[in-house]
């Protein structure tokens, strides 16, 4: 979900102008981002990259995770949480959601192992993950806690913004999501150290003559550079987001509210107020209830979204971790102790209960005309699966 106008044109062609393309000048662009992202989430280690997959493999190499390490991850969610995994060397496990189409806390507590190092909760659809049960049961194990935000941008749990719990977070800033400069990332990290690691992990050359004297030693990397394109946007975004959020919120709210007397079983909300409020989820009976009801609300069912669910991760389930094979995490001894066996049977729960639910979209500039006419797709469609099955 995303708008974008007028301002973010100006602010593009005032990058232009000035000639300051390069991320590294006085007074830029993306280090104002920084700023002020770090400001509204409360933390203040906040490094942009060029992607919401650059920022979790950041995220989780600056935490030390690598070979030999296992990383729990919902069976629902884009494909790049557990590729990411394999991008920094470890493997990832597959855990089952439950029917706020979010992270079960029980399954993740039953699948920690002798190897679990960390897990990543994945804030999905705006939802928000039950970050209490997770830190709680995190914390008693010792494993680390990565938030995947990417969905999220701008949500909360309980009044504390997500991406800012666990012990880092991820961030994109990609062509679909509530703030948008085409292609970006943002990793969010517990400490100084942890973020000169991020630093350096996406721009090792950049960290070499800007950040070496401060405690980490320059180490190897790729590059993953956000130029001040990205900046000047995500600057106009951020302006934007607190108004489009609150506009998602309170359709949300009043969709739910205007079809609580209905025969229909909205998902469970982990922090309905603080959420991003953009899709409103209901659990229906059974897969065709779930097609049918989808079909009259114009609205997705949740385990047909491609690639969101762990049996269409095909790098993971075909074990190709890496073009090379000395570089595959499937095929390095260290990890040979990890769990890798991936039987569908251990997320089948996961594909039952998105299935039959059933995800309808909100937008910040919908007209309460059209969430009227939304409501009440919702209500005839639920009366007439009702009386379908009575
Ligand atoms: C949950 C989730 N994690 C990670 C990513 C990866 O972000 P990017 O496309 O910016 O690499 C996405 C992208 O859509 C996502 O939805």
């Amino acid at each position: 979900m995303y708008i974008i106008g007028d301002e973010e044109i100006e602010a593009v062609a005032r990058v232009i102008k000035s000639g300051h393309l390069f991320r590294y000048h006085e007074g830029g662009e993306c280090a104002r981002f920084e700023d002020r992202w770090g400001e509204y989430l409360d933390r203040p280690y906040v490094r942009l990259c060029a992607s919401g997959t650059n920022a979790l493999i950041c995220a989780l190499s600056s935490l030390g995770v690598g070979p030999g390490d296992e990383v729990i991850v919902p069976a629902h969610t884009y494909m790049a949480t557990a590729l990411a995994v394999l991008s920094s060397g470890a493997i990832p496990v597959i855990a089952n959601i439950d029917e706020s189409i979010t992270l079960d806390p029980d399954s993740f507590e039953q699948w920690i192992g002798a190897r679990t190092r960390a897990v990543i909760p994945v804030h999905m659809w705006g939802l928000v993950c039950d970050m209490d049960r997770i830190l709680e049961i995190a914390r008693r194990h010792h494993v680390l806690v990565i938030e995947d935000a990417c969905q999220c941008v701008g949500g909360a749990y309980k009044g504390r913004a997500v991406g800012s719990i666990g012990d880092a977070g991820a961030f994109s800033f990609n062509f679909f999501k509530n703030m948008t400069c085409g292609e970006g990332g943002a990793v969010i990290s517990r400490d100084k150290i942890a973020h000169q690691k991020v630093s350096c992990l996406i721009d090792s050359c950049g960290f070499f003559w800007t950040g070496k004297d401060e405690g980490v030693r320059p180490f190897a990397s790729g590059s993953a550079r956000a130029s001040e394109f990205q900046g000047a946007m995500l600057n106009v975004q951020l302006d934007r987001l607190p108004g489009m959020l609150e506009r998602m919120r309170n359709e949300k709210k009043r969709i739910l509210a205007e079809t609580a007397d209905l025969d229909l079983s909205p998902a469970p909300c982990h922090s309905l107020d603080h959420e991003c409020g953009s899709h409103v989820v209901y659990n229906l009976p059974g897969a065709a209830e779930a097609d049918a009801f989808a079909e009259r609300v114009d609205g997705t069912v949740c385990g047909k979204t491609g690639r969101h669910t762990a049996s269409e991760w095909s790098p993971v389930l075909d074990h190709t971790g890496h073009v090379n094979p000395g570089m595959d995490p499937f095929k390095n001894k260290a990890n040979r102790e990890c769990r890798m066996d991936y039987d569908p049977g251990n997320y089948q729960r996961s594909l039952d209960i998105l299935n039959r639910s059933v995800m309808v979209a909100t937008h910040p500039g919908h007209a309460e005309t059209e969430t009227d006419g939304i409501i009440q797709k919702i209500r005839t469609a639920a009366k007439e699966i009702q009386a379908k099955s009575s």
